[in-house]
């Protein structure tokens, strides 16, 4: 498949995103996040249109991503992976040692594609179960 493209965007741009693809039974609203306005947000488009997004928090030499979301209707198209490999190309070329995120455990499989490695036991956070995994460069 061709890549999408994918660029840098404004935060308020993730939350339709957000909310879709991960909340749908809350507000558009809702979906700000603590930070949001001093991280680094990355969107991929298909056929002109937001498709897929990202969240990346830099501290130092350490970036945890959050929200990668891809709207329900392009899922499993392949974007959520080029989204992801940009991430980590982007990262790499930052000089970032490790990259992590709180991911659902759902999605634990989507990660491992593309090397990330689950760090201590699954929790649970508002109904939803959770694994803290990470990529070391
Ligand atoms: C998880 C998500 C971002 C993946 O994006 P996507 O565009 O659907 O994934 P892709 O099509 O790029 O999948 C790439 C590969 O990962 C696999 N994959 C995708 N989602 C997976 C999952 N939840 N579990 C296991 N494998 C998965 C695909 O089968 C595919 O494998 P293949 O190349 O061998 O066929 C997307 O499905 C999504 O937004 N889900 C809802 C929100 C969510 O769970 N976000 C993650 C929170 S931590």
């Amino acid at each position: 498949m061709n890549n999408a493209p994918i660029e840098q965007i404004f935060p308020a741009l993730t939350w339709r995103i957000r909310q879709l693809a991960m909340y749908p039974e809350k507000e558009i609203t809702d979906m700000e996040l603590a930070g949001d306005f001093d991280a680094m947000h990355f969107g991929l488009y298909h056929q002109y249109e937001l498709t897929g997004v990202v969240s990346l928090f830099i501290d130092g030499t350490t970036a945890q991503f959050r929200k990668m979301a891809v709207l329900p209707n392009d899922q499993s198209k392949g974007f959520g992976l080029q989204l992801l490999q940009y991430l980590v190309d982007y990262c790499r070329e930052q000089g970032i040692k490790n990259l992590w995120c709180n991911a659902r455990v759902s999605a634990i499989g989507f990660y491992k594609k593309i090397g990330f490695e689950t760090v201590g036991e699954p929790y649970e956070r508002n109904q939803l179960a959770y694994i803290k995994m990470e990529l070391t460069f």
